[in-house]
């Protein structure tokens, strides 16, 4: 009786097996929610499997290398993939709207004009009064700076005393009379403001030009063509879709709708010159943004189906509650989950026949600036290209290139004699290392969730009734170890600062621990190269113990106050204890959470230098400064700041979360810190 079924029983076993799992690549912080779509119950009785990988640039690499099979992708992802060297991807399946179900690209780009606007070529712009989306956006000022670019009459955009942002506002300002271009023109608010108001025609078509960024009236998809019909302006960049919206003419799935607006009074401007009815079945664009998708390996297509098919059943099943996993796994959207199969094709192609890959590769006319970056390991090499690459594919410019060095006194070296534009300097050495190549600080690291930098700051137990430097005369210290910015220069700077100790060269510890009488732990001094002389320096090892860290120290009652950094507050307990505010005359305490207003003084961050050269710092600056504000919001795209293929601290260290410009940062005081401690003798 049995045996009957066993024909049957090897069948499915066999079938299980054949039938392995669609591997599906998801940036590690959504490894929960992916886990969470397995369980979705679908027709489909394909079984998916979870990759988790550091962010959507590693998957790139791990769809590449066969470990996972396919993961979703923005137009620009498909432009960093088709640049790693032997990859075989494929787009498979498109993401669009269900507006659109059957539109070949996601947006049109056009230029809208009034009927009787008298010019028969895109010459013909130049003196005219524009209308744009705003700054950096696609159809109103990417694609239309890519086109008017070819043109002998645009103005040349590579002068290399400037940035290569500042060229474009330039050559716009000088082609158009009058325009509109909202936004966040720099990542840094002071560079924005002082341009702004350098390019004010850049604003004057706006609603509001004093402030010239959203939100604004003539702003936008539907507000540069607001501006077109009732604000002067005479042409407009924008896209098909909001044309026919403002106008009330029907697309896609939309019917006509009213519209107080009058398209017969107004024209598409093709890139020949001639125009086109607006609402016209085939608008003239002179690019168009494909769809997201999804991208896979080439193995993929032998068993294609099944997987498109449980991909759109996965898309049904989450477009009403639209659960983590639709969004940050799947990456469908609100408006964007029409899942739709085309003909599977390589990513080259694909941007190809939307001119999107001439938009990507947009420059400002030969020679192209880039901005060289100095590295030390080929680790860091490796994950510098692929910072260039990425930030190339998000219209990020300068682009930025990579130099290797052996050390970071060669990187320094390097960025003094003009072999490279930027070296980085670990904390303590911001200052020694700008004085010696005289070099200076153009952007540091930021850390933890408030994107600030650290502080060195003084922890004492709570209810303890220390408030001031005085009151710790003769008490016992703790610190981070010999050599630290927070354990050792912060603290020796404090105390000479306020007199309580005469600097001397190889005296200032030895006098340190004569104001901690009753001992202290600063693990490292009695290490050779640290105490060269061979100075007595038991009382500063004489609160360690087998655990040296500060917070153990007071833990175990050895110490009153322990000299450490706001990144080690982490792992203090708020209801134990408080800061002591040595930065404040009259000293007291505070939560441990307020280590912004109550430390002993900022700590220099890791800090990128640059020499004075033809560039200037906004122009250096501005490539780091516009990924890091981008990966600010999107770090599931590249995660630039943690573990880069298992290794700690490449390029940037581990605990940062984002960069910030010195130009709006004190330095001097990590000079003045520099000049008080180097009295001691210590570098
Ligand atoms: C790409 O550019 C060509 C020539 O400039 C133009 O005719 C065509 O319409 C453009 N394609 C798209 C999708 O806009
Ligand atoms: C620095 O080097 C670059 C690239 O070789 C060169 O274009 C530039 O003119 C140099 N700058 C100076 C100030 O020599």
């Amino acid at each position: 009786m049995a045996l009957k079924f066993l024909p049957w029983l090897i069948a499915l076993i066999v079938c299980v097996h054949s039938k392995s799992p669609y591997k599906i690549c998801v940036p590690a912080q959504f490894l929960k929610d992916c886990e969470i779509m397995l369980e979705v119950e679908t027709k489909s009785k394909e079984k998916l499997e979870c990759v988790p990988a550091r962010d959507r640039m590693e998957c790139l690499y791990y769809v590449q290398q066969r470990q996972a099979d396919f993961v979703p992708v923005d137009p620009e992802d498909m432009y960093v993939a088709s640049k790693i060297p032997n990859q075989d991807f494929v787009l498979f399946q498109e993401y669009r709207t269900e507006d659109e179900p059957d539109a070949e690209f996601r947006y049109q780009a056009v230029i809208v004009v009034h009927k009787d606007l008298a010019i028969n070529s895109l010459d013909e712009l130049k003196g005219l009064k524009s209308c744009h989306t705003g700054i950096n956006r696609n159809v109103g000022y990417k694609i239309p700076l890519t086109m008017l670019m070819k043109r002998a009459v645009f103005p040349k955009m590579n002068d290399h005393s400037i940035s290569p942002k500042e060229n474009e506002l330039r050559a716009l300002s000088s082609f158009f009379k009058q325009s509109c271009i909202v936004g966040t023109w720099s990542p840094d608010p002071k560079v924005t403001s002082v341009w702004k108001q350098h390019y004010s025609k850049l604003c004057s078509l706006c609603q509001h030009p004093d402030k010239c960024d959203y939100p604004d009236d003539f702003s936008g998809y539907e507000g540069a063509l607001k501006c077109l019909a009732h604000n002067g302006g005479e042409v407009a960049f924008t896209k098909v879709f909001y044309v026919h919206k403002f106008f009330g003419l029907p697309l896609g799935t939309i019917p006509a709708s009213p519209s107080s607006e009058d398209p017969t009074n107004f024209r598409y401007l093709c890139v020949d010159g001639s125009k086109v009815p607006v609402g016209d079945k085939r608008p003239c664009s002179w690019a168009a943004r494909p769809w997201q998708g999804l991208l896979g390996h080439n193995d993929v297509l032998a068993r294609l189906s099944p997987l498109r098919e449980k991909i759109k059943q996965l898309s049904t099943s989450g477009v009403n509650a639209k659960p983590g996993w639709f969004i940050n796994v799947l990456g469908l959207s609100e408006k964007i989950h029409h899942v739709a199969d085309n003909i599977p094709i390589k990513p080259t192609d694909y941007l190809k026949k939307a001119n999107y890959t001439e938009v990507i590769e947009r420059g400002h006319g030969a020679p192209e600036p880039v901005v060289r970056m100095c590295v030390t390991s080929s680790v860091a090499l490796e994950k510098c290209r692929a910072m260039s690459i990425f930030a190339f594919s998000r219209d990020i410019r300068p682009t930025l290139d990579c130099v290797l060095e052996s050390s970071d006194d060669d990187c320094l070296k390097s960025v003094r004699d003009n072999g490279s534009d930027l070296a980085a300097v670990d904390d303590v050495r911001v200052a020694s290392a700008s004085n010696q190549y005289g070099l200076h600080p153009v952007f540091h690291e930021v850390y933890g969730p408030k994107k600030v930098p650290n502080f060195a700051v003084a922890v004492v137990k709570k209810g303890s009734s220390l408030k001031t430097i005085d009151d710790l005369k003769d008490k016992r210290s703790c610190h981070n170890s010999y050599g630290t910015f927070s354990g050792l220069h912060a603290p020796l700077f404090y105390l000479i600062n306020k007199g309580k100790i005469t600097p001397s060269p190889g005296q200032c510890v030895q006098k340190m621990s004569e104001f901690f009488s009753s001992g202290s732990c600063l693990p490292g001094v009695d290490k050779s190269e640290n105490n060269p002389s061979g100075a007595d320096v038991s009382s500063l090892k004489k609160q360690c113990s087998s655990d040296n860290t500060p917070l153990r120290c007071l833990q175990d009652g050895r110490a009153d106050v322990a000299f450490v950094s706001s990144a080690d507050l982490d792992n203090y307990d708020e209801s134990e204890y408080e800061l002591l505010c040595l930065n404040t005359e009259a000293g007291g305490r505070d939560k441990l959470s307020n280590y912004q207003t109550c430390n002993i003084i900022v700590a220099p961050s890791r800090t990128w230098l640059s020499a004075k050269t033809s560039q200037s710092d906004v122009s250096i600056a501005h490539t780091p400064l516009s990924l890091a504000e981008l990966l600010d919001k999107r770090n599931d795209l590249f995660n630039i700041y943690g573990e880069f293929f298992k290794n700690n601290n490449v390029l940037f260290t581990n605990g940062a979360t984002s960069l910030a410009s010195t130009l709006n940062f004190d330095f001097n005081k990590f000079k003045t810190v520099h000049d008080v401690i180097s009295n001691c003798g210590i570098a």
